[in-house]
Formats: structure tokens, C-alpha cells, sequence
């Protein structure tokens, strides 16, 4: 993939944070979501690629746009596109850190076609790549991080979503004296404050979005970190209720047709199988990853960290907006016009 896509998938992130950004502690996350959604799908249509949406907002009968499978772009240049235009919708609808705007591209054939369904999720930096195994005990696997890292297991500290299932774990950790960082929502940053080089962070562990499991592979995989994923029918991820087993049959049967097991363990290499990557990720309110858009009259400033598989350059990008210069299209997304809020 040419490195001058960077640029051009960065442009596609920050207009999906300024679109999503109207919608900030609004109390409305499915019209928030909706408008980083065209905003990005506006900025991909004017792309010289032929990308394929591969992992996007759902399949084509229940996603209007981005859908699994959606080609966007109008060039030759073929990319496989995971995208998730507004991770932490319920933090941009409640005006909460960390919520984040994210494209992750490939060369085609290069990321996991994963279903939309729950995934455990085990990531590391660097320093404990290839000694992590989740068919092993978190208590195993947080040994085996300790000493590849050269600290004292309960000097660790471990980034989880504050999630009634995470419950057990989050007491095996404490109870073990490690660190535990709750986020409400929003495992993509996570996992790259887990994989950045000067982070404070060992590990992740979770069960989160598939999807956003696939995205954050792509983070591991180019900042030289490492993650195991398992898919997770909703049963057994959320409580065997008849509603929940009725789901989660119906994500088993999905993941067969797709010749994919659920429940057995996925490598990094099986969820991005090339270091051809490109990561572009916008804050959308203020984290610990990124700024967050602010808007100013007619200025906005955006924040956003740009990462090549290829060369492992990660690169932050701060931009100023002046918004009238901007399509009618991304502008009245900014400003939220045609809506009555
Ligand atoms: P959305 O903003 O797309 O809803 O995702 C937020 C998120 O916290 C993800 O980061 C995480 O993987 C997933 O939701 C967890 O799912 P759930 O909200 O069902 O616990």
C-alpha cells in the first residue's frame, strides 16, 4: 500500500471526529454514530483506491452505509478497510473521554473477516511479545508477562472495560496486587496506550467487540506488540439467558459459514496476516490517547496518531480546520445542519 495513504486515511478520520463531535454530550449516540459514519464514508468515496469495507458498521440489510463488503473509493489501488467511525459512541453521547474515530487499512486479503460478536482479547507491548497464550489461566499469562518484562507481577498494571462480566477477572488481578485501569467503553485506544513504547500500561485484557478485536490486531501487529482473540458467542459472554443463547446460536452457525471456530484461540497472524498497514486514529472528546476535536467559530482542531505497519513510524498529526473551506457535505455534518439539534 503506498505510504501517501496515510495522509488520505487521516483526513478520513478527522472528518468523522469533527462530524461526531456535533453530537457531544447530546444523549444521542445512534445520531452521533450516524454522522461520523457518512462523514467517513463521504471522504473514502473520494479516495484513489478500490477499498472493500471489511469490517464495518454490519452486514448490508441491517447497515445503510459502511457495510461489510461496501466498496468505496474510485481508483484501482485494491485495500481491505476495517473501520469503526466512532469507538466509544455512548462516551460522545454522554460527553465522556476517550471517544475515538478509527480506520485501519490493509493490503487485500489482509485482516480477519470476524463476525460481529464479542471477542476475549489478551494484548501486549513489545517487551512480551510471544509469551502470552489464552489457552492458559490470566493468572498464567500475567506471570509469564512479568517476567518478560522484568518486573514483579504485582507491579503490573492491566487496562480492562469496567464490565459486570470482567468482574472475576478484575478480583483475580486485585487480589494478585496488580494495577487495574476500568475504562468505561473504548478498547481500540487501549489497545494502543497498551502497545506504545513509553507506556505505563502492560496489558489489556478484555472481552470486547470483535471487530474493534481486528482493529486493535492491527495496532498490535504494527507497533511490534502482540494479541490473542477468541470469539465469544453472547451466552457465554453476557449470561446464558434464552435471548442471549438465541443470539449466540445464531453467531456460532455465522462463524461456520465463514470457516471460522468460535472459541478457539486466534494468533495475531490470523487476524492480520501482513505488516502492509496503515492505522489512522482521531480523538473525537479528550483521552489519554488523543485531544479531543474543540471548535472554535469557524476553527477546529482535531488530534490524531498515524501508524505505518511497514516502517513502525507512528506519527501525531495536529490540524487546524477552517471549516467554510471544507465540502458542503462535511460542513453541515460540523455543524449538525438539516438536523434539530
Ligand atoms: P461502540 O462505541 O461502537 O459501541 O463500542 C464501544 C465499546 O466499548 C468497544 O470499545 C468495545 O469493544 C465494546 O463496546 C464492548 O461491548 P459492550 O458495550 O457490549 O460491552
Amino acid at each position: 500500500m503506498k505510504r501517501e495513504l496515510s495522509l488520505e486515511f487521516c483526513r478520513v478520520t478527522e472528518a468523522a471526529a469533527l462530524a461526531g463531535y456535533h453530537w457531544l454530550g447530546r444523549g444521542d449516540k445512534v445520531s452521533a454514530d450516524d454522522a461520523a459514519v457518512k462523514a467517513m464514508r463521504y471522504m473514502l468515496n473520494d479516495l484513489d483506491i478500490d477499498g472493500e469495507i471489511v469490517i464495518g458498521e454490519g452486514e448490508i440489510d441491517e447497515a445503510p452505509m459502511l457495510y461489510i463488503g461496501e466498496h468505496v473509493g474510485n481508483g484501482s489501488t485494491e485495500v481491505d478497510i476495517a473501520v469503526d467511525p466512532i469507538d466509544g459512541t455512548r462516551m460522545t453521547a454522554m460527553g465522556q473521554n476517550n471517544a475515538v474515530a478509527v480506520l485501519a487499512a490493509a493490503d487485500k486479503g489482509g485482516f480477519l473477516k470476524a463476525p460481529d460478536m464479542y471477542m476475549e482479547k489478551l494484548i501486549v507491548g513489545s517487551d512480551a511479545k510471544g509469551v502470552i497464550d489464552l489457552n492458559v489461566s490470566l493468572e498464567e499469562n500475567i506471570y509469564r508477562i512479568a517476567r518478560a518484562v522484568g518486573k514483579k507481577y504485582s507491579d503490573l498494571t492491566c487496562v480492562t472495560l469496567a464490565k459486570p462480566r470482567h468482574e472475576k477477572a478484575i478480583k483475580v488481578m486485585h487480589d494478585m496486587g496488580l494495577r487495574v485501569y476500568a475504562i468505561p467503553d473504548g478498547d481500540v485506544a487501549a489497545s494502543v496506550l497498551t502497545c506504545m513504547p513509553d507506556s505505563d500500561i502492560d496489558f489489556l485484557y478484555c472481552i470486547g467487540g470483535a471487530p474493534e478485536g481486528v482493529i486493535s490486531a492491527a495496532v498490535a501487529r504494527s507497533l511490534e506488540g502482540d494479541m490473542q482473540g477468541r470469539l465469544i458467542p453472547r451466552h457465554i459472554a453476557k449470561g446464558d439467558t434464552p435471548d442471549n443463547r438465541a443470539h449466540g446460536e445464531n453467531e456460532i452457525a455465522r462463524c461456520k459459514a465463514m470457516g471460522i471456530e468460535p472459541m478457539t484461540v486466534l494468533k495475531l497472524e490470523d487476524m492480520v496476516k501482513t505488516d502492509s498497514i496503515i492505522v489512522s486514529i482521531t480523538g473525537i472528546t479528550k483521552g489519554d490517547l488523543l485531544d479531543g476535536v474543540t471548535l472554535d467559530g469557524n476553527i477546529a482542531k482535531t488530534e490524531s496518531i498515524m501508524i505505518r505497519g511497514k516502517s513502525k513510524t507512528v506519527r501525531r498529526i495536529k490540524a487546524l480546520h477552517t471549516l467554510p473551506k471544507k465540502s458542503q457535505t462535511i460542513y453541515d455534518l460540523v455543524f449538525g445542519n438539516g438536523t434539530n439539534k
